[in-house]
């Protein structure tokens, strides 16, 4: 049987090499943002961590408004973060939520990341234990993602 190059192993043609994901690291991160949720409202306690490209670590969590909804999810929160400190390039992010069911970013989040990596890997852990971690990325919960190029005059 023939085989498509691409599966024959082969790394693809990369302009620069491709940085090595911590998810441990990343998971740490997430999880230990969550513990500074502001959720009194919902309860439902979130942290996302955001890897770039230099290798720095953006945190985040849900800060919620008695107005609820005023309320910034974790994900924006660690986007956020990762603008003001002079980073645009995320090439990986880990979303830790409460209970023992995964969560998945909101369509608001999704856009948000959707700004800066179109196809963002994600990884989805459920702080309370239970479900397994999940990995899908930001092109699967987000095809056809409104961009900057629709607005090109
Ligand atoms: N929330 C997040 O922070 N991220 C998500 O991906 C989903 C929801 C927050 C918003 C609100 O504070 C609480 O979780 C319940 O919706």
């Amino acid at each position: 049987m023939s085989r498509a190059p691409h599966d024959a192993g082969e790394a693809p043609a990369a302009a620069e090499p491709a940085l090595a994901i911590d998810w441990a690291a990343l998971d740490r991160a997430a999880l230990a943002v969550r513990e500074r949720a502001h959720a009194p409202y919902s309860g439902y306690w979130v942290g996302a961590a955001i890897l770039v490209r230099s290798g720095r670590v953006f945190a985040g969590c849900n800060v919620e408004n008695a107005s609820y909804g005023l309320t910034i999810c974790a994900e924006r929160s660690a986007i956020v973060q990762m603008v003001a400190a002079g980073e645009r390039d995320p090439v990986a992010i880990t979303v830790a939520t409460s209970g023992p069911v995964l969560g998945s970013p909101c369509g608001m989040c999704r856009q948000t990341l959707a700004e800066f990596a179109v196809d963002l890997p994600i990884r989805l852990i459920a702080a309370g234990g239970g479900a397994p971690p999940r990995h899908t990325s930001l092109s699967a919960l987000l095809p056809e993602a409104f961009g900057a190029a629709a607005l090109s005059r």
